[in-house]
């Protein structure tokens, strides 16, 4: 009697926690891990997982057996048994997921802890936020609107925020980490795959948050320093043309403006190939209107759009020099 209930709960057991696991394991929940640090939070949550699929073991096996077994008779309207409680099993309930707690807390504390960890030859880029927009500045001085990073490098990540309260998040890296005003923060990727992956900002941040997006490349690392000097050589350039073109792609402009020239569709701000007609609306000349709505973006507000959107930082991030390239070149875009 005893050893068949034994078995019985067993049996349940078994399959309750084979489905859960059939569950865990075919359906793709994550998407491919592309960086060291990945790996060991992967490591971290299917450690967890795997003690939530055996607790679930347990409690589907004890909650089934029971339904069954001690089903009571429809016309048996009796009390049950006055059970006052059991000392050996409030123990053990109490002891088992201490321990599982506590191994959980040491694991994390282990990944949290290499994962911070940062290697010498570490790339450093700074990473700024703003609405809503991102820019990746790296050692020698170029930004960009694109996260390039070596294929088996450490990077160490280090967020600012010009506004308010952002959030980098890139799935194939793992990690998550809140940009806020006033306080540095840091992550470390070392990727461990070639490939594009989307930066998301991860915090709602005001209109544009769901626009504000990037792409995190990873390349080898010959390609990596193959780029980093072609891009070096194009920031240098002489030329307006294709200076305040990169000037627009680097600050993130498209990420809420239509430019055909620089195949920009977003639309959380003004339609940049209606200039012209927006500085009629203005009652300004079109080269001070562009100027203008650069550096002091409330100044006139295009009817439709809500005032305070527009960063008022453009004007202080950008030399006189870029400001003019930027300018002309959205004039002669707007065309
Ligand atoms: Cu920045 Cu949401």
């Amino acid at each position: 009697m005893r050893r068949g209930s034994i078995a019985s709960l067993l049996g349940i057991g078994v399959i309750a926690g084979g489905v859960a696991a059939a569950v865990a394991l075919a359906v793709p929940w994550l998407p491919v891990s592309a960086s060291k640090e990945a790996g060991r939070i992967d490591f971290e949550f299917w450690f967890v997982v795997t003690i939530c699929i055996v607790i679930f073991a347990v409690v589907a096996a004890a909650i089934l057996y029971s339904v069954v077994r001690f089903r009571a008779a429809p016309d048996d309207d009796s009390d049950g048994p006055p059970i006052h409680g059991n000392t050996g099993l409030e123990i053990t309930w109490t002891l088992i997921p201490t321990i599982l707690v506590t191994a959980i807390g040491i694991t994390s504390a282990i990944v949290l802890s290499r994962d911070d960890a940062i290697a010498k030859n570490a790339l450093h880029v700074d990473v700024v936020a703003q609405q809503f927009t991102w820019t990746f500045k790296y050692p020698n001085g170029l930004t960009s609107a694109t996260l390039m990073l070596p294929n088996g490098r450490e990077t160490q990540l280090r967020f600012q925020s010009k506004d308010v309260i952002h959030a980098f998040f890139v799935p194939e890296f793992r990690e998550n980490e809140d940009i806020v005003p006033g306080l540095k923060t840091t992550i470390n990727v070392t990727p461990t795959r070639l490939g594009t992956y989307p930066v998301i900002c991860n915090e709602l941040c005001g209109l544009g948050h769901a626009t504000m997006r990037s792409t995190a490349v990873v390349m080898t690392q010959a390609a990596f320093d193959k780029w980093l000097k072609a891009q070096g050589k194009a920031v240098t350039s002489p030329n307006a043309g294709t200076a305040g073109a990169a000037i627009f792609k680097n600050n993130g402009c498209g990420a809420c403006h239509t430019l055909t020239a620089a195949a920009a569709t977003g639309k959380v701000g003004p339609d940049l190939d209606k200039l012209p007609g927006e500085a009629q609306n203005a009652k300004q000349p079109l080269a001070s209107f562009v100027r203008t709505s650069i550096v002091d973006p409330n100044a006139y507000v295009e009817p439709g759009f809500p005032k305070n959107v527009m960063p008022q930082t453009f004007g202080k991030a950008l030399s006189k020099q870029q400001l003019d390239a930027l300018v002309s070149y959205l004039i002669n875009s707007s065309k």
